[in-house]
C-alpha cells in the first residue's frame, strides 16, 4: 500500500520510472501534436481568431472549423432565422452537427453574430491605423 511507505523519504523505486514515464508522455504528445507546442511562433504571423465563449463553444469549433476558419462565422451578423438556414446548409455539407445540438449551436451563433452586434472589423495584415496620411485627399 501506498501510505505504508510514508515517511520512508524518497527511494521508492517507482517515482524513477514515473518520472520517466511522464517524460515520455511529454516526448509522445510533443510528437504527436506539433502544433500545440508549435502554434505560439506563428500566432502574430497569421492572426486565427477563435470563436467566442459560450456552451456551444468547443462544439461549433470542432464542427465548423474542419473546412473554412472561424473568421467566416465571426464576420457574419446574421438573424436567428438566417443561422438556422446556415447551420441546417453547412450540416447538409458536412458538419458534423448532432441534431441534439442543432438548436443550441443555433441560439450560440444568433446570440454572437445577431445583427445587433457592431459590424465585425477585419484584421489587417499590413496598414496599421497610425500610418494614414494626411495628406492624401
Ligand atoms: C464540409 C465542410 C464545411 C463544414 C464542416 C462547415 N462549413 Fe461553412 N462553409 C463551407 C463552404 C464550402 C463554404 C463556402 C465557401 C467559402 O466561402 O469559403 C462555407 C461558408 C460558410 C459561411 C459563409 C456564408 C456562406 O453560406 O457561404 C458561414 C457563415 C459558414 N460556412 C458557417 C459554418 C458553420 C456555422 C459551420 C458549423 C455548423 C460550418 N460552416 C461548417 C463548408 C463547410
Amino acid at each position: 500500500m501506498w501510505h505504508d511507505r510514508q515517511g520512508s523519504s524518497f527511494d521508492c523505486p517507482f517515482s524513477a520510472r514515473l518520472g520517466a514515464f511522464a517524460l515520455a508522455l511529454v516526448v509522445a504528445a510533443s510528437i504527436l501534436c506539433p502544433k500545440t507546442f508549435q502554434g505560439q511562433n506563428s500566432a502574430s504571423a497569421k492572426p486565427i481568431a477563435d470563436l467566442p465563449p459560450g456552451e456551444m463553444q468547443a462544439k461549433a469549433t470542432i464542427a465548423c472549423t474542419e473546412c473554412h476558419e472561424a473568421r467566416i462565422i465571426l464576420q457574419q451578423r446574421l438573424s436567428k432565422a438566417a443561422w438556422t438556414k446556415e447551420v441546417d446548409k453547412m450540416t447538409k455539407w458536412g458538419a458534423l452537427v448532432d441534431p441534439k445540438d442543432r438548436d443550441a449551436l443555433i441560439d450560440y451563433l444568433s446570440a454572437n453574430f445577431g445583427p445587433d452586434k457592431p459590424p465585425y472589423e477585419a484584421p489587417r495584415s499590413t496598414t496599421k491605423a497610425s500610418t494614414h496620411e494626411s495628406g492624401a485627399k
